[in-house]
């Protein structure tokens, strides 16, 4: 009698890969960012130096990241702006770290990275700290570098993730940003105590949402067994969904090897269109109409130019938007939350996609080829 004893798999707690163990984990991840962060009327955050009196004096915010937190970044600009009324932009590392950007005390420079140990996201802190930027790390790495070089840090509590691919890192990502966002927006006055707490009752129901979306994954599961020959796919999104779309492509790139680009909706007139040729399989991510009818309705328009070109959509939508159905040939459902909070939940069947094609193809998951987990060297 002999134990087929693997120790991999015991960290993996029965999970077929830890890829799919950390996607499980990300009602968790989100619970965990925000426990003791989130009050009955806002958001309690002890950035140490970056006190009151320092963030009520920037006048302008960049966040400095690379692959899938530089996504998550995205959202988060979206989200400060419109609470905090404070520009921000978003910069990949490397390219920050070599041009001359303009800082100043009045900037701050947020750079978000799982590991805390990427090295162009950790010279990009040195670059702004050595012009007089002031420093935020959102790390997910207790005591890493990158925290340890910046004046103050918003640790995401996502868990270790082992995975090449991150998941459920980018679920916190975009949590720490959020809460980020209502601390600021409280400190400038530029969000009533009721719209704050508004916010904050919904990031309260991501866990039990996201746990609702976990449970319906069986679509997405027939889907990547029926699409596994697929060589190209694309993926559309408007405001938050366009950087859900881009991390839609990147993770189906990343570990299944499969020719994947994300885009703007309104881009596709000025380019992607001419891709689209019949049975070509195109992702959008639709906002919910209820909270944003006027893009919800551009987004559908985008799906019937494609459409009508013979190509097959699969939605990620609203579970009460009918409006998508006639359009769609399949809907990956998600809850209806907040426009700010609708990544959180939208990202999900995306990586559950793209897991699950490399698995139906019979590829590594945790560890795909010519990719790091941690990008260390230059
Ligand atoms: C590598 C990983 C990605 C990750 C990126 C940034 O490319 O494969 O999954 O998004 O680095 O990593 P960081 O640790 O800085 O978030």
């Amino acid at each position: 009698f002999e134990v087929d004893w693997d120790s991999s798999a015991a960290d993996k707690g029965g999970w077929s890969s830890f890829m799919a163990k950390e996607v499980s984990e990300g009602p968790i991840a989100v619970e965990n960012t925000m426990r003791g962060r989130l009050t009955d009327r806002g958001v309690d955050l002890d950035l140490g130096v970056l006190d009151a009196d320092v963030l009520r004096g920037i006048h302008r915010i960049v966040i400095v990241a690379c692959g899938t937190a530089a996504y998550s970044a995205m959202v988060g600009k979206y989200a400060i702006e419109t609470w905090a009324r404070v520009p921000v932009e978003v910069d990949l590392a490397h390219e920050f770290r070599y041009r001359d950007p303009m800082l100043d005390e009045h900037t701050l420079v947020i750079s978000i990275s799982q590991s805390g140990e990427t090295m162009d996201t950790k010279m990009a802190v040195q670059h702004a700290a050595s012009r007089g930027a002031r420093t935020l790390s959102i790390c997910n790495t207790q005591g890493a570098t990158i925290p340890r070089e910046s004046e103050a840090v918003l640790y995401t509590h996502a868990g270790p993730e082992v995975a090449v691919a991150s998941t459920k890192a980018f679920l916190a990502q975009v949590i720490g940003q959020l809460l980020f966002g209502l601390h600021l927006a409280k400190l400038r006055g530029t969000m009533t105590d009721d719209a704050i707490a508004e916010v904050v009752a919904e990031m309260r129901e991501l866990p039990d949402e996201l746990r609702e979306v976990l449970a319906e994954q069986t679509s997405v599961h027939e889907l990547a067994h029926w699409m596994s020959d697929t060589r190209s796919v694309l993926f559309l999104g408007r405001h938050v969904g366009y950087p859900v779309a881009l991390e839609g492509a990147l993770k189906l790139k990343e570990i299944s090897y499969i020719h994947a680009e994300g885009f703007a909706g309104g881009e596709l007139k000025h380019g992607p269109i001419a891709l689209i040729e019949p049975g070509q399989v195109v992702f959008v991510v639709v906002p919910s109409p209820r909270n944003e009818p006027l893009l919800h309705s551009k987004i559908v328009s985008n799906i019937q130019e494609i459409r009508a070109r013979g190509a097959r959509i699969i939605a990620v939508a609203e579970a009460g938007d009918a409006a998508v159905l006639p359009y769609a040939d399949v809907v990956l459902r998600v809850p209806l939350t907040l426009p700010m909070l609708e990544p959180v939940l939208q990202v999900v069947p995306l990586h559950i996609f793209a897991l699950e094609l490399a698995t139906a193809k019979g590829l590594d998951v945790d560890q795909p080829r010519n990719l790091a987990k941690s990008v260390t060297v230059e």
